[in-house]
């Protein structure tokens, strides 16, 4: 049996892949910051609940030991993600960001991440599959970014890609660490989910579908990379 915890998976992306990996037969815990939103989003697909705010030390800590107690991991999912919008829903670009704003962009997206890997590294390291899926972004590559007349080139932000390209740096530096396990980063796409106020063009099922297949990657798929559901992406 695969024990997975998808971090801030009470709706978006993280909620999808959820439903699908209770599907495809894991016990999954459906990380939330909130107790009610994720209580509801785990009654709705079969999946368990757990308190978890990735920014809060005390709250990661609970959450990792309160899986230890149910039998440990096998599966992170480090899902949860902010991107940081003016009220009307607009990029902040070169111009207008600030140290606070990419602060808190890089609190979530990056330390959070870091605080929850750490915390559950000692259950995934008694795993006999362990596994890590970092929810990157297109927008961390820089490949991408710097490629002249592509969507990428065209998106101002300066935060939200700051903080997923530290992701992946993160992702080859922990995968380089831990050869026994599977740790990659991976792309969704353009997804409408409420990150983007439901702007994305695609729909959660299909972005959700290279988590799902990493979530499930085998001992002797890749790590330390970087994936769409088309293949490898350039860094
Ligand atoms: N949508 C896209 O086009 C797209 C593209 C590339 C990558 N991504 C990445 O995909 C991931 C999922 O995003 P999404 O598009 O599904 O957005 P979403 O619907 O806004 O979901 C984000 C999730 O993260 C949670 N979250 C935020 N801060 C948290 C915290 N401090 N602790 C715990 N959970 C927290 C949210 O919880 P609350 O409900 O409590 O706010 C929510 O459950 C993110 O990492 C995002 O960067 C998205």
């Amino acid at each position: 049996m695969t024990t997975t915890l998808i971090t801030g998976a009470n709706k978006g992306l993280g909620f999808e892949t959820a439903r699908r990996l209770v599907e495809a037969g894991h016990t999954v815990y459906i990380g939330s910051r909130d107790a009610e939103r994720g209580r509801r989003a785990a009654e709705q697909v079969g999946a368990r609940a757990v308190l978890l705010d990735v920014t809060d030390d005390a709250s990661v800590t609970a959450a990792a030991k309160t899986i230890e107690a149910d039998g440990g991991l096998d599966v992170l999912v480090n899902n949860a993600g902010v991107e940081n919008r003016t009220p009307d829903g607009g990029v902040v670009g070169a111009a207008e960001v600030t140290a606070d704003a990419m602060r808190a962009v890089f609190e979530t997206n990056v330390f959070g991440l870091v605080r929850v890997t750490h915390a559950f590294l000692p259950l995934l390291r008694r795993s006999a599959a362990p596994v890590v899926v970092n929810v990157s972004s297109g927008l961390a590559s820089l490949a991408r970014v710097t490629a002249e007349g592509t969507p990428a080139y065209g998106y101002p932000g300066v935060a939200y890609p700051a903080s997923k390209a530290a992701v992946n740096m993160v992702t080859v530096q922990f995968a380089k660490a831990f050869p026994d396990m599977r740790i990659n980063a991976v792309e969704p796409g353009y997804t409408a989910t409420d990150l983007n106020h439901q702007a994305g063009v695609q729909t959660v099922e299909q972005g959700a579908e290279i988590i799902v297949r990493m979530a499930q990657v085998g001992q002797d798929g890749p790590t330390g990379g970087y994936f769409d559901a088309e293949g490898s992406l350039p860094w």
